[in-house]
């Protein structure tokens, strides 16, 4: 119920025009910066690798932001994402998923 609460919301901001995301060049861009602290695990282009899952190529920004606010909310099983999850804020989670969503 939670979960698909989280990704309603995520999905609304990906496509309600003047969502969060409906900027998705402009919080790209913002998501490059904050991208460097995913980059020493999951691969300078977010290829993943070593055990570390991809992140480049594998997801869309809604889910992306679905799965990053399910560990942050402790809703998805996690080894350190929730920890790492807890520190961004939901503009940061917004602009990381359109980061990532953007690569390939
Ligand atoms: C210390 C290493 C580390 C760092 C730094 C890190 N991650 Fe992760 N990430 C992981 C691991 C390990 C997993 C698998 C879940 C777990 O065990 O926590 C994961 C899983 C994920 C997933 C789920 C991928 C999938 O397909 O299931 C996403 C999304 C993600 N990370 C995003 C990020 C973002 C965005 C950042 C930067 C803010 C980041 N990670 C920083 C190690 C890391």
């Amino acid at each position: 119920m939670v979960k698909s609460l989280l990704l309603l919301v995520a999905l609304l901001a990906v496509w309600l025009p003047g969502g969060p995301l409906a900027g998705g060049a402009r919080a790209a861009e913002a998501g490059a910066g904050l991208a460097g602290a995913c980059q020493g695990c999951h691969g300078a282009a977010g290829a993943g690798g070593q055990g570390m899952p991809a992140l480049a190529g594998r997801h869309g920004a809604a889910e992306l932001v679905a799965l990053l606010q399910g560990f942050r909310g402790n809703t998805l099983p996690a080894t350190v994402m929730g920890r790492i999850a807890r520190g961004y804020t939901e503009a940061e989670i917004a602009a990381l998923a359109a980061f990532y969503a953007r690569r390939d």
